[in-house]
């Protein structure tokens, strides 16, 4: 009896420490001088776990829907900052920083605007009055804004929102020139995904965010939000000189939303890897002094990835039992460690790098020949994989991801 009621305790004793998880990452995070980061909803303030979590943990909160349009200016001229103020009320109190996100964007704007027709005085009308009135509201308590996010395409051409439909390109640096009239405190960013390491659009990105330093834009960085496929692994030294060439431009380079996704029940080798992933990324971090690196979220409990990439998960560094997974325990070691050195990537063999042969997409062939005539009828893809297609991909034409 004696023993059964010790293993009892033992194992509600470990749990408790896992539970906890008095990882304290933030204190960690301090010791190093970065910012750790989440984004949260208002709505998980309210669960005791998480805010144990969060405060335990993270020294840095970004409003994960609360400062978009739909939610702060859900009709034309009413404002609506309940949402947004129990965050920032709540990072005020836990001494957290604050990220506002975001001004600008192709998505998640209230019908009015999003069916918005006018003409060009007034669209500028229209966005500054939206900008002077939310980075004034948060002048001195929003520390970080994304200006602008996403702004563009697959291909590296600039998108075409709403906004460079109404007032044209020179949208981005107007919103810039406001939100620092605003604030002339904050620091501004762009935000964008798919430019964390080179390409196409990682290129376009740098010369459009050199074009807006050279015009005297006053933009202090760029975010790279870093969402990834667990199965793509980043390339450090790659990371490493993405992050370095846009610090020569004067800039703060910040992990603004990283979170790597996992397919199906994630093999032990899956869960390896994306340990791997969120720890080499910190290491970067801390040997090029990037100030802040924000997770998408807590725990997979509330992560977006799901309802995004149907059959993806396990994303976030605390898993949906609030439990610290790989990933967790791999970047406090990193944080706990000595800083990493920029020579680590510099004195690297790139050339190697690059020649090293990428990992190939699973590939099969279709048991008959499919016709492409927008129907999935029964039968005609078997034997094929399927890889998801994000909503963003296709710009606001679909929400949900494809397979
Ligand atoms: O507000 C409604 C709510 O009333 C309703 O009950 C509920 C039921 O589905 O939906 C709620 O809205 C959802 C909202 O999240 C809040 O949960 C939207 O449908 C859903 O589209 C929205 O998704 C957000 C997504 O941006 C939209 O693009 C995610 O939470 C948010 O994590 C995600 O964040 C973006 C960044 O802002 C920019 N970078 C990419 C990143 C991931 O897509």
């Amino acid at each position: 009896m004696k023993n059964i009621l010790g293993i009892i305790l033992f194992v509600l004793g470990f749990n408790c420490v896992f539970a906890n998880t008095n990882l304290n990452l933030r204190k960690l995070a301090e010791s190093k001088g970065i910012y750790v980061g989440t984004a949260i909803m208002p709505s998980h303030l309210e669960d005791s776990k998480l805010v144990d979590l969060l405060t335990n943990n993270f020294n840095y909160l970004t409003p994960e829907n609360h400062l978009k349009w739909e939610n702060v200016q859900p009709a034309k001229g009413v404002f609506d900052f309940s949402g947004a103020d129990k965050i920032v009320n709540f990072a005020i109190k836990h001494k957290m920083r604050v990220r506002g996100h975001t001004l600008a964007w192709h998505y998640q704007n209230p019908p009015w605007l999003a069916s918005l027709k006018t003409d060009k005085e007034e669209a500028k009308k229209i966005l500054k009055n939206h900008i002077m009135n939310v980075v004034g509201r948060y002048k001195g308590k929003i520390a970080d804004w994304d200006v602008v996010n996403e702004p563009l395409d697959e291909n590296g051409r600039l998108r075409v929102n709403l906004w460079n439909v109404l007032i044209g390109e020179e949208y981005i640096e107007l919103a810039f020139r406001w939100a620092n009239e605003a604030d002339p405190n904050a620091k501004l960013f762009l935000n964008e995904y798919g430019v964390e390491w080179f390409g196409a659009k990682a290129d376009a990105f740098y010369k459009l965010v050199k074009s807006l330093k050279e015009k005297g834009v006053p933009i202090h960085g760029v975010g790279f939000q870093f969402h990834i496929d667990g199965q793509y692994a980043p390339e450090p030294v790659f990371v490493a000189m993405n992050i370095k060439r846009f610090k020569e431009l004067g800039l703060e380079v910040h992990i603004t939303e990283l979170d790597v996704r996992l397919r199906g029940t994630p093999s032990e080798r899956a869960i390896e890897q994306q340990a791997r992933i969120y720890s080499e990324l910190m290491k970067v971090a801390l040997a090029y002094d990037i100030p802040v690196y924000v997770t998408w979220g807590v725990t997979d409990k509330y992560s977006w990835i799901p309802s995004f990439f149907s059959g993806y998960g396990y994303a976030l560094m605390f898993d949906d039992q609030y439990k610290p997974k790989k990933a967790a325990f791999a970047v406090s070691e990193v944080l706990a460690g000595e800083r990493p050195k920029k020579s680590l990537y510099e004195d690297s063999d790139t050339e190697s790098v690059i020649k090293r042969p990428l990992p190939p997409f699973r590939a099969s062939k279709a048991k008959k020949v499919p016709i492409i005539d927008g129907e999935i009828n029964k039968g005609e893809w078997d034997g094929t994989y399927a890889y998801s297609l994000m909503y963003n991909q296709l710009d606001t034409q679909d929400r949900k991801s494809t397979r």
